[in-house]
């Protein structure tokens, strides 16, 4: 197979009945290949079918690249691990964004843009008390990033596109941090521009007006790693959302605000939640974490081992592998003793040797460990889901840019082989 990047190549052959059609391939830069079908149904009336897009390629990207079988993540060529050890969130987010790592002038121009927007309109103040305290904080996150498009009308992919990228990027951590003061009552704090981006989100959260709050290091230094860890991961169900909504030409903001309605759910972001939520509720049950990994297995109770599975990754996910890692280093510096950790690591040491387990090469996902470390954090549960669309902005911002300068970019528009009735006369109401 030709190896040039992105090149049309060799020919598929599709057989229907006793027609034969060629179909081209392209070719990815790590020799992953695809079958365009693009002119499919114009040359066979027929259409592909997969449910779920488990083989469906919706894009070419140069943003990230994963092996899931080899348990590989690069962004933008780098390996996670080496961005998890020596950059940071900022480094990180340019590196998406715009394609490179960023010189000094660059970092310190971004930097600068980054903690010069991170306020957001006094009148935005007004939503948040609109909502009731429950309010789930994601509910809230997605609300007030598509209010962001009232308050800059301009933010179409325009001569402002790189100022309202700045903006979302520089106001997110605000509005997560007022929401979560929000949810607790306590007033909010403003964005500092003499810290870090996580220091400065952290301390949004936990600063009060009565005492002083300094930001441990190991905190920031942790909630940094994790930022970056959830930075990007290609054309997974919020970023084909971001994409998707990005694709009809909707703002910057709207797409976004979708992403996170997407990420929400908890067979994707909601995960972290909904594992601390397992392991609690594992170690209320007397912690017998067996009889949990049975559960799992017994098709008819619906229980699933949160933070376990993924659809690309079969093999580990090295997020997760990182994670890990961190999770002890981290409790034991901050200074918590968890048994949540220890039931995790249980559960992980058995699923690992179950045959249910390993023959659906069921791996622990980036949420099995994170929320562990949210939590030693002094992060609550609720915020969790909040703190991964916080990582992943980035990656949304920089998979809807490229969306937007790919010449000849269409309307994300997929078909359906439908199943419904055929024609039938419509019925009177008397009649029925
Ligand atoms: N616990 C128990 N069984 C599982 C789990 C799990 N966590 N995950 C998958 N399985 C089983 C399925 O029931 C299925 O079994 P079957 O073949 O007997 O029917 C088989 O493994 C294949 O699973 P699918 O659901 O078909 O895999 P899919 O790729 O569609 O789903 C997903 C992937 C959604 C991540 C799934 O593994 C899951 O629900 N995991 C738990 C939720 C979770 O952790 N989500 C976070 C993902 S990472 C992220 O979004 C950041």
């Amino acid at each position: 197979m030709n190896k040039d990047h992105l090149t049309l190549t060799d020919t598929a052959k599709l057989f229907i009945n006793d027609k034969e059609f060629d179909l081209p391939t392209t070719v990815g830069s790590e020799d992953e290949v695809g079958i365009d079908i693009s002119q499919l149904r114009n040359k066979t009336g027929a259409i592909t079918f997969d449910s779920g897009y488990g083989n469906t390629g919706s894009c070419q990207s140069s943003i990230t690249f994963i092996d899931g079988e080899k348990g590989i993540l690069r962004y933008r060529g780098y390996p996670i691990e080496e961005l998890a050890e020596k950059s940071n969130f900022i480094d990180v987010s340019f590196l998406l964004i715009f394609g490179h790592l960023p010189n000094k002038a660059e970092l310190e121009r971004f930097h600068f843009q980054l903690t010069h927007h991170s306020l957001i309109h006094e009148d935005m103040k007004k939503f948040f008390e609109g909502f009731p305290p429950t309010a789930h904080p994601m509910g809230i996150l997605s609300a007030m990033v598509s209010s962001l498009s009232a308050f800059y009308p301009e933010a179409g992919y325009d001569a402002d596109v790189e100022l309202n990228i700045v903006r979302l990027l520089a106001k997110l951590k605000t509005i997560a941090a007022f929401s979560y003061k929000k949810s607790i009552g306590q007033p909010y704090v403003y964005p500092r521009n003499d810290l870090s981006y996580s220091a400065d989100m952290l301390n949004m959260m936990f600063a009060v007006p009565s005492e002083p709050y300094e930001v441990p290091k190991v905190v920031e230094e942790a909630l940094d790693l994790l930022l970056i860890l959830h930075a990007d991961h290609e054309q997974n169900c919020s970023t084909s959302t971001v994409r998707m909504v990005g694709s009809s030409e909707a703002n910057l903001f709207a797409s976004i605000s979708s992403g996170i309605c997407a990420l929400w759910g908890p067979l994707h972001g909601g995960a972290n939640q909904q594992v601390i939520q397992m392991l609690e509720k594992i170690k209320n049950d007397g912690g017998d974490y067996k009889k949990y990994i049975n559960l799992a297995k017994d098709r008819e109770s619906k229980f699933k081992l949160m933070g376990f599975g993924h659809r690309v990754y079969k093999n580990f996910d090295p997020r997760a592998k990182i994670l890990k890692g961190s999770a002890d280093r981290v409790l034991s510096e901050i200074g918590v003793k968890d048994p949540l950790l220890d039931i995790a690591k249980n559960l992980e040491e058995i699923a690992l040797k179950d045959e249910f387990f390993i023959e659906r090469k069921l791996y622990p996902n980036v949420d099995f460990y994170s929320g562990i470390i949210y939590r030693a954090m002094g992060i609550p549960t609720n915020m969790f889901t909040v703190m991964f669309a916080l990582g992943r902005l980035p990656g949304w911002i920089a998979q809807w840019k490229e969306m937007r300068e790919t010449p000849g970019a269409r309307i994300y528009r997929p078909r359906q082989i439908y199943t419904g009735e055929t024609k039938r006369s419509f019925v009177p109401l008397e009649k029925r």
